[in-house]
């Protein structure tokens, strides 16, 4: 039978974290910011270092890493109250048996602590980690036209937020239309 773990990745796996990082590079290019070619030249000590100082969880099938996923924090002042979700992968394999999810919400576990809110972005026709992020509990609160270029071709990319915290002592006002027949405002259907 299959055995399964969850656990934060350090220096020591640096050699497994830099082959499932340039794999999903390589595969999914519009699924991620960064360009394989920009980080294919850095050895297993460089990606070990940076598991080392940051905070990414790595999901384990019988000893060897499937999938991980990056929570980024701020440290700017103005900044530290939110945290990104960055470099989500899960090995073809071993898609599909929850690990994406079980990843997640154990990340989201490590953020609560931290921040009140959290990010990511996904390429607009990537249905599958849509309704991963959907069924955690993230809503998009917007799309960025054009946000990747790859070649001659654009990808638009869906902004999502998970609230974690929101005591805010000033809630927006709801939207109320300065022309209530502006088919431009925001009660039109
Ligand atoms: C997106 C990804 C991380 C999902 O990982 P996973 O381990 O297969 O996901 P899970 O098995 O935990 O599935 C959790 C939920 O996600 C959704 N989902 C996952 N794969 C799906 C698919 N192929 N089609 C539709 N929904 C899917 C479902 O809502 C699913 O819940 P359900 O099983 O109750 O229906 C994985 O497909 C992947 O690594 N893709 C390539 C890289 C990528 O797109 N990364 C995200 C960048 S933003």
């Amino acid at each position: 039978m299959d055995t399964f773990e969850i656990r934060r990745l350090g220096a020591a796996d640096g050699p497994a974290y830099r082959s499932l990082r340039l794999e999903a590079l390589e595969r999914h290019p519009a699924s991620f910011g960064t360009a394989f070619e920009e980080v294919a030249g850095h050895g297993p000590d460089w990606f070990g270092a940076r598991l080392e100082h940051g905070i990414t969880l790595g999901a384990f099938r019988d000893g060897a890493l499937v999938g991980a996923v990056t929570l980024a924090l701020n440290e700017g002042a103005k900044l530290r109250h939110k945290g990104d979700v960055v470099a989500v992968y899960i090995r073809p394999a071993a898609r599909g048996l929850g690990l994406g999810a079980a990843l997640l919400g154990r990340l989201v576990a490590e953020a609560r602590p931290r921040v009140e809110a959290l990010r990511l972005t996904v390429e607009a026709g990537n249905g599958a980690a849509l309704r991963l992020y959907d069924s955690l509990g993230f809503r998009a609160y917007g799309r960025e036209r054009r946000a990747l270029k790859i070649g001659e071709r654009y990808h638009d990319e869906v902004l999502m937020e998970l609230v974690l915290a929101d005591d805010s002592p000033h809630p927006e006002p709801a939207l109320e239309p300065t022309h209530p027949h502006d088919p431009e405002s925001p009660r039109a259907a």
